[in-house]
């Protein structure tokens, strides 16, 4: 959820240092900012609400020198978004940044108070600097203070904490939540995700849970709990900074719309044989999938609704039963797993709580693992036994789009390798899908022309307050996923729906004021079915767009206000081109409206809390 950055270095790099990486980090959370600046043995301290726009404003040109700090960018859990309840909190001479929940804070909160200390904030993270402040002034030292109060709280926690005491030193715990160190020369980095500080250093430690960093100018000591050293090695990651920039786009959702086409490629590259004729994943253990007698998928929002696609496909494919489960549904449901059951987890950033707790769950239950991400080396990645990265790239825009994209494509790669192992399908088969995968960066290409038409669509239909998705099969899911985007960005009222299932209840809401977007691809196999729901729908005076293939709506022009055509392509890979006229549908209606289309409200691009 929030993002966190800490340094510890040159006094006049440290305010820089601090508010570029927050700006990198804004998409982790933009309620409110604020940094802590340790000139020798002074704190300064800038909280702003709002996003860190705000925060710059308020330091304007105050040089805030010193020789290390931290800083935090918000999305509100405990207490509302306002300066009072924005980080760093302090106590006395500490002050800490946090990221995630504390859960024991009611207990902690009332032994605190009675030992006098005043909280002033409504935030469980405040906590954190008393505990630790209470330990200083009980004659222990920085490190042992920490250690305590790490100890004393419970639940998923990213900490930093520094003190005038020890002017020095930062401090950082490690639990459930991420937070990595990066190395330099005299000087040292720390960060809730990596884009914070890559064009500083690519020299990498990433911390484990229940890992305590004493961070120095020229040193880092890693231990645990106990205060017994562990030693985590130096990770040199590759990043192109390219992905943080906008590259002429007005927004990065767009550019990572347009950028669908490469991510694909990339995603394909080193997936399919030099001769297109076959599919191969490096490092899969196929022999071990041989053996699956069932499958889940899971995740949570955009990714949720890759695995609803990745069922039908692996299931179409292979013949094995794969049931959807959604992250946070799935660690309490009991849910029926054995050593033959393969659990696929889907995360784009690698560390959703909900995701990550429903991984460990599958584990302990004795589940093989598998997961699709794109971030290496992320917390998904790490604690599965097996891993398939998407290469999309960085994705910054909050709305999701190219790492679905790619996620779907790997879903398709993955469903013919288990149709191979199960002996479902042939060598030709799997040469013709070939074919079709490696024609998806072109589609995309294709369909991304569409562009002007759908920002025509746009201005049409910016001024309605609902809309309603249909689709059927793979496409079901396309019509979640496109009333999602609607939703997230553009803050209008959208509900996906199976489209037979319309007449079953939703129908009543449509009138001449509700919009129905169809998706159907003409060679999908309800095809003739959805022409009988459009029917149904224009009997009731409702509003259509009917995106469809190739001369898909030939015979139906008279049902039908809008078309949208895209290139005809095989069914199975028909969800990636499908969606693409969906994101720029949002995109354009969101921009219209003026919403704050790569950090809206309310949202955070990885949330870390359960
Ligand atoms: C957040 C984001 C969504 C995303 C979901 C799952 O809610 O706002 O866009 O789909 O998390 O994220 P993941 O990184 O696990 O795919």
């Amino acid at each position: 959820m929030c993002g966190i950055v800490g340094y510890i270095g040159d006094a006049k790099k440290t305010k820089q240092i601090l508010l570029e990486g927050l700006l990198r980090l804004e998409y982790r959370g933009y309620d409110s900012s604020g940094i802590a600046v340790l000139n020798k043995s002074v704190t300064n301290i800038v909280k702003a609400k709002g996003k860190i726009a705000e925060l710059q404003k308020k330091i304007g040109k105050e040089k805030l020198e010193g020789q290390l700090g931290i800083g935090h960018t918000r999305w509100a859990t405990h207490g509302i978004a306002s300066e009072v309840n924005a980080h760093p909190h302090t106590s006395g001479t500490t002050s800490v940044v946090h990221n995630g929940i504390i859960e024991n804070y009611v207990e902690l909160k009332s032994e605190l108070k009675q030992k006098g200390f005043k909280f002033i904030s409504d935030t469980d993270s405040e906590i954190l600097a008393h505990l630790v402040e209470s330990g200083l002034e009980n004659g222990k030292s920085f490190t042992e203070s920490a250690r305590g109060a790490f100890k004393k709280v419970k639940g998923a926690c990213a900490v930093v904490v520094i003190t005038e005491r020890e002017p020095e030193k930062l401090i950082v715990l490690r639990n459930f939540s991420p937070v990595v160190v990066g190395l330099g020369e005299n000087e040292n980095y720390i960060a809730s995700d990596i884009p914070a500080i890559i064009p500083y250093t690519n020299r990498i430690v990433y911390l484990e849970d229940g890992d305590m960093a004493i961070v120095e100018k020229n040193e880092v000591t890693i231990t645990d709990l106990n205060g017994t050293e562990v030693k985590r090695e130096e990770v040199l990651v590759s990043s192109d900074p390219a992905s943080f920039e906008k590259g002429g786009f007005k927004h990065f959702m767009l550019k990572e719309i347009y950028e669908q086409p490469r991510s694909a490629l990339d995603t394909l590259r080193g997936k399919i044989s030099g001769d297109f004729s076959s599919i191969e994943l490096a490092g899969i253990n196929t022999k071990q999938l041989n053996k699956i007698k069932k499958i889940i998928t899971l995740g949570c929002g955009t990714s949720y609704h890759s695995c609803l696609i990745g069922k039908l496909l692996i299931e179409n494919l292979s013949r094995i039963p794969v049931e959807v489960s959604i992250a946070s549904e799935f660690r309490y449901s009991n849910p029926i797993i054995d050593q033959d059951t393969l659990v696929i987890v889907v995360s784009q950033s690698g560390e959703t709580a909900d995701t990550s707790e429903a991984l460990l769950e599958a584990k302990r239950l004795g589940a093989k693992t598998l997961a699709i991400t794109n971030v290496f080396n992320s917390k998904i990645a790490r604690e599965s036994d097996q891993v398939i990265y998407t290469r999309a790239g960085t994705e910054i825009g909050v709305a999701s789009t190219k790492a679905f994209t790619t996620q779907l494509l790997v879903f398709y790669i993955l469903s013919n390798i288990l149709g191979k192992a199960k002996g479902r399908i042939s060598e030709e088969d799997i040469s013709s899908n070939v074919k079709s995968l490696v024609g998806v960066p072109l589609l995309i290409e294709k369909i991304l022309k569409l562009d002007d038409q759908i920002k025509a669509l746009a201005q049409k239909y910016n001024n309605f307050n609902n809309f309603i998705f249909l689709g059927r099969g793979l496409n079901f899911p396309i019509a979640l996923e496109g009333a999602l985007k609607l939703k997230e960005i553009s803050y209008i009222h959208a509900e996906g729906y199976a489209a037979g299932e319309m007449k079953h209840g939703p129908i009543a809401l449509v009138d001449e004021n509700v919009p129905v977007l169809f998706i159907a691809p003409k060679n999908g196999a309800n095809f003739t079915k959805i022409i009988g729901n459009l029917r149904e729908i224009k009997a009731r005076n409702g509003l259509v767009i009917f995106l469809t293939t190739e001369k898909g709506a030939d015979e139906y022009k008279e049902y039908i206000d809008d078309l949208i055509e895209i290139p005809n392509c095989d069914y199975n890979i028909s969800p990636i081109a499908t969606i693409v006229p969906l994101q720029l549908f949002a995109y354009h209606i969101a921009r219209i409206k003026g919403t704050d289309i790569d950090q809206p409200r309310n949202l955070a691009k990885v949330v870390t809390v359960e």
